[in-house]
């Protein structure tokens, strides 16, 4: 158990249960990217700081953000409000993201680029994001969970080499190719970095863990096993020895049939998967496994209207008779109209 006393809990959150592997209904909920720029109040708070990363450093800002979406729709967990490149910008490499244009880094393209990552200063440079985490968890309510997450080690590492997203990753799947050595020893970092700061976030409040692995499904299968299984299982490995009940949710997306490899040679107690995945295949090959979280396709809730609630009856309908929690396929588009999600959890609250 946690400082916080969040164990004790554990039977009482529905988010909670059904990632123990409860059929909950209806089934409990969240968004990714449920905090961000499609909320007007998400905007206006973000002017408070110079850049993104100073806002996600900002304990103030960080937990008002996380709270902002629970605050319009009835949830049942939070994610932490922070980014996949904190871990680089930990490491030391130079992380910005620039307005209309997303992250950009300093690519890593060498050795001697490796050496100068420092995984000794990550948990300084990441204090204040375990203030946030302490700030949150303390301001829940008792039946809304706290989602701790970071990226895993291959998406992490594609921005670290491309120096940017938007690319179909030329550079990485060269380096990953032909340099297995080298790619390796970058992964060993992300893997000894991230499992650090991930089990920090329990210390201080968090009550699960998703691990984006948004980019998993650039990889063939033989390179899928050795940069994707291999690094996810590790660090579900390294977490667990530190606390061993945490439930962790996996996120290999599109990683298609290899969904079920990544679940059974990982351990994860949760998949999340793409809107691509047949839901008939999920319930039967992934739900018998471990509890599934998704899969609505973000573009159908921007659309809104008669496809959105055709798409949330389909999935309800499906995934309701195994452990099941309510997600998207992907991270919400700017532009969806908040009232969308509203209505989404409408009709989830009303299944059951
Ligand atoms: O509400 C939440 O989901 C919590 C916060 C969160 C953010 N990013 C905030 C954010 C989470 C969980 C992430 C994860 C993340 N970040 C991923 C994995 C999930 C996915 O979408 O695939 C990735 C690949 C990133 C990297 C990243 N961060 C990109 C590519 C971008 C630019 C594109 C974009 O959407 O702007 C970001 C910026 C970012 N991260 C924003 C937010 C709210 C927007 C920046 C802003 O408000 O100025």
């Amino acid at each position: 158990m946690n400082e916080h006393g969040n164990h004790q809990m554990t039977s009482t959150k529905p988010f909670l249960r059904a990632l123990h592997g409860e059929i909950v209904n209806p089934p409990p909920c969240w968004f990714m990217r449920q905090a961000g720029r499609y909320l007007p109040e998400y905007r206006e708070l973000r002017t408070q700081a110079r850049n993104f990363l100073d806002f996600c450093f900002t304990p103030n800002l960080a937990v008002e953000a996380t709270h902002q979406p629970l605050r319009r729709f009835d949830m049942d967990a939070a994610i932490l409000f922070s980014d996949i490149l904190v871990i680089p910008h930990g490491l030391g490499q130079d992380v910005s993201f620039r307005e209309g244009e997303g992250p950009v880094l300093t690519p890593v393209e060498n050795v001697d680029d490796l050496k100068a990552l420092d995984v000794e200063a990550v948990s300084a440079r990441l204090a204040p994001v375990m203030e946030t985490v302490r700030q949150v968890a303390d301001g829940l309510d008792d039946k809304t969970a706290l989602i701790g997450f970071a990226g895993a080690p291959f998406t992490v590492a594609l921005y670290m080499i491309e120096g940017r997203g938007g690319t179909e990753g030329p550079n990485i799947r060269r380096w990953a190719a032909e340099r297995p050595g080298d790619f390796g020893r970058l992964i060993d970092i992300l893997c000894e970095a991230t499992s650090r700061y991930l089990i920090e976030q329990i210390d201080n409040g968090a009550e699960a863990l998703q691990l984006f692995d948004s980019w998993a499904g650039l990889l063939p299968e033989s390179q899928f096993r050795k940069w994707i299984i291999e690094p996810n299982r590790r660090i579900v490995e390294a977490v667990r020895l530190v606390h061993p009940d945490i439930p962790i949710i996996g996120f290999p997306r599109n990683a298609g049939v290899l969904y079920r490899d990544f679940v059974m040679e990982t351990g994860v107690d949760g998949v999340s998967i793409d809107a691509s995945v047949p839901l008939a295949w999920a319930a039967s090959e992934l739900q018998s496994i471990c509890t599934v979280q998704g899969n609505l396709d973000n573009h159908i809730l921007l659309s809104g209207g008669a496809v959105l609630d055709q798409e949330v009856g389909r999935i309800l309908e499906t995934l309701c008779k195994g452990p099941f929690i309510f997600n998207l396929g992907h991270g919400i588009l700017p532009p969806t109209p908040p009232g969308h999600l509203g209505r989404v959890v409408d009709l989830i609250r009303n299944t059951g």
